[in-house]
């Protein structure tokens, strides 16, 4: 039995660092771990201009950790084609968001309508700038179980077709089918693979009491789907790469009438994915998935520094405290057998 792990210091392909002070908490998790990760625009007043990210970039530097944020652009109608080739010529700027308009957390300056991006697709892909997507339709008269499936249907099948040379990132997928997607799309699309859509199925979110700690969008679905998600993470193919979706909201915030979407998971997130693929006789198969895969699509040099894991037992906090609140770690209270050390 292995005891000891070696990893390439793993980069997170999708996090939230929001702002604020929450942001340095966020951040002190994240930069202890990974060296770089792709840093979601979603804020209060969402990222959309290559000057709103230079400056939220600089924030995040501000901090002084040895870890790079890769930041992305919030997809809106009213992006314009100069504004993603000074993108690209940023070098900071790695991907460019789209969010169904009220999709999710912050994202009702999100696009109304998919088809009207299509000249902006046309852009990114010959600045090959990687389109960065929540693949869920908003439609509130779908079925939230449903909407997954219905964007690859209704929207990212046409737009593969339509731009073969774009990159893009079907972020955090949740379903079998989506899992089916990316394996028989071009080499130009991949996908995320967040802990809790590998792990848990959505028994763990309403069986036996309501677990708002494990609500996140894209929703848990049956287990049918997490088996398919932890194969493809487990799969060694290289369309599949780390992205925890670690979103923070406080726990008020969540235990409430009307509860927030989002998991914390940077506190343990490369300990998280070690025990899954431990769990599933892959630990040989983690590194190039957690340092490797992902940056290889972004077109990324693969890091060099390590980071070394031990199996130790340890349990995860209940709570973490943050201000006069409290945040409410993803596995709360659950011992897991991996710990960087
Ligand atoms: C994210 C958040 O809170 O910003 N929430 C979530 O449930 N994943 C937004 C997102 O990625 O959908
Ligand atoms: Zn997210």
């Amino acid at each position: 039995m292995k005891n000891e792990l070696i990893l390439n210091k793993p980069d997170d392909m999708h996090l939230h660092l929001r702002e604020g002070e929450i942001l340095g908490f966020v951040l002190k998790d994240t930069a202890s771990q990974f060296a770089r990760a792709i840093v979601m625009p979603n804020l209060n007043t969402p990222v959309t201009t290559v000057a709103l990210a230079k400056s939220y970039y600089h924030v995040i530097k501000g901090y002084g950790y040895n870890f790079e944020p890769l930041m992305t652009l919030y997809l809106t109608n009213s992006l314009s084609k100069e504004e993603i080739k000074k993108a690209k010529e940023s070098e900071i700027i790695h991907g460019i968001k789209l969010y169904p308009s009220g999709v999710t957390t912050n994202s009702k300056s999100g696009i109304s309508s998919i088809d009207s991006c299509f000249n902006l697709f046309e852009e990114m892909e010959k600045n090959d700038l990687p389109l960065l997507v929540h693949g869920e339709v908003s439609d509130p008269k779908v079925d939230i179980f449903d909407r997954e499936k219905m964007f690859i249907d209704k929207y990212l099948t046409r737009i593969c077709k339509n731009f073969p040379s774009l990159r893009i990132v079907f972020e955090h997928i949740s379903t079998k089918d989506s899992v089916e997607f990316v394996m028989n799309a071009s080499s130009m699309v991949a996908a995320t693979i967040t802990p809790q859509h590998a792990m848990l199925s959505r028994n763990d979110l309403l069986s036996g009491g309501i677990k708002p700690h494990n609500y996140c969008l894209p929703i848990l679905k049956r287990e049918i789907h997490q088996k398919a998600i932890l194969e493809a993470a487990i799969s060694g193919n290289s369309k599949f790469f780390l992205g925890t979706d670690s979103a923070p909201h406080l726990k008020s915030e969540k235990e409430s009438s009307c509860g927030c979407a989002g998991v914390y998971s940077a506190r343990t997130a490369i300990e998280l994915y070690a025990e899954i693929f431990d769990k599933n006789d892959s630990l040989g198969k983690l590194s190039d998935f957690s340092s490797k895969f992902g940056a290889d699509f972004y077109g990324l040099p693969r890091n060099q520094d390590k980071i070394r894991l031990i199996r130790k037992d340890h349990e995860i906090p209940h709570q973490l405290e943050f201000k006069n609140n409290h945040i409410t770690p993803f596995l709360a209270g659950q011992t897991i057998h991996w710990q960087i050390s």
